[in-house]
């Protein structure tokens, strides 16, 4: 018989252009995207597409890239690690930088009790296995979350979303013994935008006692889940007073506090976690996104007391705490450490309010901005909806930054712009994205 090997593909590889042309059609149809064309390039706060275009990059991939893209100290450290050992599995061997990693996060706690990690790859994951702990831990099982927050796209972390429709639409059932109370957010809580905080504070407190005694029983309620910054539902700092309502509630009931802060931590508020400020201690704290910058994982943070009485085998996952990743983060943490980039959070934060704030008092466009809110580079504008004000202002604004070289997002069901640029964006980038956002909504109030 003749040794006939396969002949291969003669073909010539596609150029970009072309690939692109051929392969987006074999892309899953659920994706959406606010750009076209391929992103071929990232450093620090730009990113460039293979068309040569180069944009400022005000997303971070959705508060990702904290430390800008392709961060050399942060690629530099994963490269190296590439070449040691990139997959171990946690449960055949643990490895060097999955403790590395423990050992840097230790000291930056939000609270000292919090000393049991477990290190995943997505946000989802990680509410999976918190609700998956509160359950075990409480023996309970219902879940209270807030309407307007957003967890992720498995099915648990879906069940505890309730910022847009479009995230679980047609998919049920979903996970049972899900019940929510509005976000501590005006417009979530259908109040005017002149209440004070402590009175949304209070309403928002009062549901939960109603739905305590209505709907879930504290005694079936195993665990409140919580952004400290809401996220995809508008970019709202929760008060602390609410927070610290909430750490009583669970206290009394025994009830775990599930703080996801898979958005606003890692440093994103100009502190490492959003909820320090508030004092109130997270029984499961929840990280991801700026935590790799870029590579993925995520963290679940608990009391060793909790954690040791899982069962050996019932936490897992084939690249739970993979090296390269863990090796990867624990170079961010190092970086915003010698770089003391919480201080440039702060520095910048308060100029993006000081534009973002003089644009409200504007007297052409001002009156058509409701709300300027937010921590640290995690800043939300919204829009007045209705009452004259242009048809889908954040949408519009949005689309015309683009076309002006800044990627930028909106949020929630409401017409709001988020702010999220890199922690360690330069003054002169800050001030260059705000004054491309400042003409984008001149321009969409003119256009009406
Ligand atoms: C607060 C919060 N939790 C969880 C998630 C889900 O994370 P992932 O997309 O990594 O699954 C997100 C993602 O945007 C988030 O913002």
């Amino acid at each position: 018989m003749s040794s006939t090997n396969p002949t291969p593909n003669a073909s010539p590889e596609r150029s970009l252009q072309d690939l692109y042309t051929w392969g987006v059609p074999h892309v899953n149809g659920g994706l959406g995207r606010i750009t076209e064309g391929l992103m071929t390039k990232g450093d620090g706060t730009y990113v460039e597409y293979a068309d040569g275009k180069r944009m400022m990059d005000f997303t971070c991939g959705i508060g990702v890239t904290n430390l800008g893209h392709a961060h050399p100290r942060v690629s530099g450290a994963a490269a190296e690690q590439c070449m040691k050992l990139v997959h171990s599995q946690c449960s055949i061997a643990l490895h060097e930088p999955y403790l590395r990693l423990i050992e840097a996060l230790l000291p930056i706690m939000p609270h000292s009790s919090l000393d049991s990690f477990f290190f995943w790859n997505s946000g989802s994951e990680a509410v999976e296995m918190a609700i998956k702990m509160a359950r075990l831990f409480t023996k309970k099982q219902n879940i209270i979350c807030m309407g307007g927050g957003y967890h992720g796209r498995t099915y648990g972390a879906m069940a505890v979303t309730k910022s847009k429709t479009i995230y679980s639409e047609g998919t049920g059932p979903l996970m049972p013994g899900v019940f929510s109370i509005p976000y501590p957010y005006w417009h979530q809580c259908g109040l005017p935008q002149s209440t004070p905080t402590s009175e949304i504070s209070s309403f928002c407190l009062e549901r939960l006692s109603l739905l305590l005694s209505q709907q879930t029983s504290p005694s079936d309620t195993a665990a409140i889940i919580i952004e400290p910054v809401l996220g995809e539902g508008g970019y709202v700092p929760a008060p602390t007073e609410f927070l610290q309502g909430l750490r009583n509630v669970c206290d009394e009931h025994n009830i775990l506090l599930i703080i996801d802060e898979v958005q606003s931590g890692m440093g994103r508020t100009g502190d490492y976690w959003a909820v320090k400020e508030s004092g109130v201690k997270p029984d499961i704290l929840l990280t991801a996104k700026g935590l790799g910058n870029g590579f993925p994982i995520s963290g679940i943070i608990t009391r060793k007391e909790l954690s040791d009485r899982l069962k050996k085998g019932s936490m897992g996952g084939t690249y739970a705490g993979n090296a390269v990743s863990c090796a990867a983060a624990t170079e961010v943490l190092k970086v915003f450490q010698d770089d003391r980039v919480l201080d440039n959070v702060k520095a910048r934060e308060k100029e993006l309010f000081g534009a973002l704030n003089a644009l409200k008092q504007d007297a052409e466009v001002g009156k058509f901005i409701w709300d300027v809110r937010g921590k640290g580079l995690m800043v939300g504008l919204e829009f007045l909806s209705g009452n004259g004000a242009p048809k889908s202002m954040a949408k519009r604004v949005a689309e015309k930054c683009i076309e002006k070289g800044m990627l930028i997002l909106t949020t929630s069901v409401f017409e709001v712009i988020r702010f999220i640029p890199p922690c360690n964006v330069s003054k002169a980038d800050l001030e260059k994205g705000c004054r491309i956002f400042e003409e984008a909504v001149r321009e969409v109030v003119k256009e009406g």
